[in-house]
């Protein structure tokens, strides 16, 4: 060997042990595997030696009240008449190999509703008591390397604690941390983006250091990745830590050319942190990130990038309607996209931190969000709300939120609160003021907001000026007259419409009032609801009239559990609902239903949101022994006019925004019968059993149809699933739609047959809904009642690739079959 290559060769030596990893960084390891569950009191359940071999085993996240049964005697309607509150407890035994000792290991729980007290070999690790937050535990002090441990976790949810269906459980993701004494701890990175230019972004890098050991120098290198991985930019420090401390360091790097955050293209970029000491890499951590400006103005709304974007939004319950609480990303994924096609473009966390996916989808599909810390502050809305906790645990749960998701180029906002009750107290300035302040030292590059009902107390009392940006739940009137009064104020719905309904119902006559006591609320979205609600087309009445205002968050995306207003909706604080309105027991007030699948409103809001032509009409058409009579018939367009016709016999065109619809209802300022729609063509049309058809045109031309022809018998069953090809990860989903046709394949719209499911291969199925918001049958076993002509089943993948065979039948129908592959 000459010179020169022994000298390679040494150099190939020193690169390779530079490089070495001695003491390799185990990232982060999911946790949700193999746990032992125990719905009761079971005393002593925190020892190591507790006998729990009988207890149920189950993967997390769990919901043990989506399990049911339903029961409305025992169970809150307010809160789904599902068990969600008693004790519950997981224990989990597992080992640590001995070759992780010297290692800092801690739990990380997205969230445990509720009330959770967490042991490792019994001695009590920690508690957090508010249930939609996440924390972490250190578990070093009680591990045991290289033997078993056990962990146990005890929830304790209470009823009447919300006003709507927490759940019940380890619900959300739990991870185990292996990390070196210095490393980055949990939300160890804040990443702003102080100057943006088409030439370059201005990316700080505040990151702390932890070192959990001796005495320690080490560097920190920081580097920039572009959405293809590339780096673009980095740096490096020194950090001398001493042991038990934090350090904070921070960096300025610079992208040239920034790819922005748009709605359209949602570009991420990745901050990636490497701890190294003497060559080795002792931790790395990864921090997603956009390069973005907003900004909210007084006159000009919200701009996103130095555009207007008015806020097209929804608030969302965090439930996945028949699979509860329980987590699933792509449930919640798909969520998102049935939001995205009705025109969504940003949501409401109502009305609290939602788990961190959440976030990473918005991130992922261009979809703002504004981030609701609480229900209640001290003054307490229900029984045992979180105003229990309020003094102890808010300080903690508020700072917690805001550094967990001040990365996410999707957060645009920070909710302290919906319809506090401080709002119509002297002196509830002092506290908005103190929350207030606690976010803005952990956060000052977001506003803080608040969604308010009480108008004008909460101006009245100065509350509103404590916050940057103010929401107002259900008094789209005022918009105008606040913007007259303080027109440097920044407003915005924080929650708009509230109205009613349930899919496929249609009553007539269409006035509403006598129809209370149905038990379902008319798709005519002619209003019953609670007071304050009214229809969306006010609402964009009055945003057309007060331009300034930044838009909406309606009430709600989707139909969830609990809150079956107007059918026991409203709580006494003792029973909280009203027993002749049982069995309703989820809400109505969305444009999709508990499934997801689109009421008439979704179509509305379209129409209104959305640019792509589209068309819909309503009601069905399967009026038996109304021939003759006359039915309202309703179209929604977002082209110019319509022309409506029944079996090929023209009924007129409609032009959109001259030809108005009275809306025959009482709402806020309106008497019954005064208002009236420019978003809705209406025509009268005498039933005739056959095809209901509408054509839509844009500039003269015809440009989009839909029709509905009248459904005989039922005869068949067909079934479509939202994706044939799932992942074979054991939590991938296919959402199968199930519809009851005639013959021909129309929808039965009246038909409400029992389908049955069995499945063989490599899945299971976790769920079955039909968006009934009186349905008292099982979410969870293989059947399900159609309700009007459609039901859904869940299917979820194994960890096997393979096929999943569903066979879907109904007595006397014509079955069949659907098969689904996992890779
Ligand atoms: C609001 C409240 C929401 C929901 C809604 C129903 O006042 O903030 O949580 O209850 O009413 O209309």
């Amino acid at each position: 060997m000459n010179i020169r290559n022994t000298f390679l060769l040494l150099l190939g030596f020193a690169i390779l042990a530079s490089c070495q990893v001695e003491q390799p960084h185990i990232a982060d390891q999911n946790f949700n595997a193999d746990w032992l569950f125990y719905k009761g009191d079971a005393e002593g359940a925190e020892a190591t030696a507790f006998p729990d071999a009988e207890w149920r085993k189950l993967d997390l996240p769990h919901d043990w009240a989506i399990e049911g049964p339903f029961d409305g005697v025992k169970n809150n309607a307010r809160t789904g008449g599902l068990p969600v509150h008693g004790t519950g407890w997981y224990r989990k035994h597992f080992t640590v190999e001995k070759a992780m000792q010297g290692k800092q290991v801690s739990i990380e729980f997205d969230g445990a509703m509720d009330d959770a007290h967490v042991w490792l070999n019994g001695q009590q690790v920690g508690n957090r008591p508010y249930g939609y937050i996440g924390f972490e535990l250190d578990l070093t002090p009680y591990i045991k390397f290289g033997e078993e441990n056990v962990l146990a976790v005890r929830l304790q949810p209470q009823d009447l604690a919300m006003r709507w269906y927490p759940g019940a459980g380890i619900y959300r993701n739990v991870r185990i941390k292996y990390n070196n004494p210095v490393h980055i701890p949990q939300w160890g990175t804040f990443v702003t983006t102080p100057e943006i230019s088409a030439e370059k972004a201005v990316v700080k890098i505040r990151t702390t250091v932890k070192n959990a050991g001796q005495t320690s120098q080490v560097t920190l290198k920081t580097s920039l990745k572009d959405k293809n991985g590339a780096e673009v930019a980095s740096a490096a420090e020194e950090v001398n830590i001493s042991g038990e401390k934090l350090a904070e360091t921070e960096q300025v790097l610079e992208v040239a050319n920034p790819e922005l955050w748009e709605l359209e293209t949602p570009t991420l970029y990745k901050v990636v942190s490497e701890i190294i000491q003497n060559g080795n890499v002792l931790d790395v951590y990864e921090t997603p990130f956009g390069i973005r400006t907003i900004e909210f103005t007084p006159n000009d709304g919200f701009l996103l990038n130095g555009k207007r974007v008015l806020l097209k939004g929804v608030c969302m319950h965090h439930d996945l309607g028949a699979l509860g609480s329980a987590f699933n990303y792509r449930a919640r994924e798909r969520q998102m996209e049935i939001m995205k096609s009705m025109g969504v473009n940003a949501l409401r966390t109502s009305h609290n931190p939602p788990e961190p996916e959440w976030l990473e989808i918005c991130d992922k599909m261009g979809i703002l969000v504004q981030v609701e810390a609480f229900d209640e502050w001290k003054k307490g809305k229900v029984i045992n709300g979180y105003n229990q906790y309020f003094d102890e645990w808010h300080e903690p749960d508020l700072r917690d939120m805001v550094r967990r998701d001040r990365n996410h180029p999707s957060v645009i906002m920070w909710s302290l609160g919906n319809e506090i009750l401080e709002q119509g107290v002297a002196d509830g300035w002092q506290l908005t003021k103190h929350l207030n302040n606690i976010v803005k030292d952990e956060d000052t590059t977001r506003p803080t907001t608040a969604g308010f009902n009480y108008y004008p107390a909460p101006f009245k009392n100065k509350l509103a000026f404590e916050i940057d940006v103010v929401g107002m739940n259900y008094w789209p009137i005022e918009y105008k007259e606040i913007k007259e009064k303080y027109p440097d104020m920044i407003v915005y719905g924080s929650e708009t419409s509230s109205q009613t309904s349930s899919r496929g119902v249609y009553h007539l006559p269409i006035d509403p009032l006598p129809q209370r006591h149905t038990g379902h609320v008319s798709s005519y979205d002619v209003i019953v609801g609670p007071p304050w609600a009214y229809p969306p087309d006010a609402e964009w009445d009055a945003l057309e009239a007060e331009p300034a205002a930044l838009g909406e968050f309606i009430w709600t995306g989707f139909d969830y559990l609990g809150e079956p207003t107007p059918y026991g909706g409203r709580d006494n604080s003792t029973h909280g609902y009203w027993n002749d309105d049982w069995p309703s027991r989820s809400s109505y007030f969305a444009p999709v239903d508990l499934c997801g699948f689109p009421k008439d409103r979704y179509y509305l809001y379209q129409s209104q949101w959305t640019e792509e032509p589209m068309v819909h009409v309503l009601p069905h058409w399967n009026w038996n022994g109304m021939e003759g009579q006359n039915i309202p018939v309703f179209a929604y367009t977002n082209c110019e006019e319509v022309e409506l016709f029944v079996n090929g016999k023209s009924y007129g065109k409609k032009v959109k925004g001259k030809d108005l619809t009275e809306i025959p209802a009482e709402f806020h300022s309106y008497p019954k019968g005064t208002y009236k729609t420019k978003y809705r063509l209406s025509w009268e049309v005498p039933y005739q059993p056959g095809v209901l058809k509408v054509i839509a045109y844009k500039n003269g031309e015809a440009t989009i149809q839909k029709e509905i022809e009248t459904a005989g018998k039922p005869a068949k069953v067909l079934v479509e699933a939202d994706r044939n090809e799932i992942s074979a990860d054991g939590s991938d989903l296919s959402f199968l739609t199930v519809k009851l046709t005639d013959e021909n394949g129309n929808l039965c719209p009246l038909s409400d047959n029992l389908i049955e499911f069995e499945i063989t291969g490599a899945g299971t199925l976790v769920g079955v809904c039909n968006g009934n918001q009186r349905d008292l049958s099982s979410f969870q076993e293989p059947r399900q009642q159609a309700f009007n002509g459609l039901c859904q089943a869940i299917i979820k993948s194994s960890n096997e690739p393979g096929e999943i065979i569903v066979k879907v039948s109904s007595e006397g129908l014509e079955n069949t079959e659907i098969k689904l592959t996992t890779k």
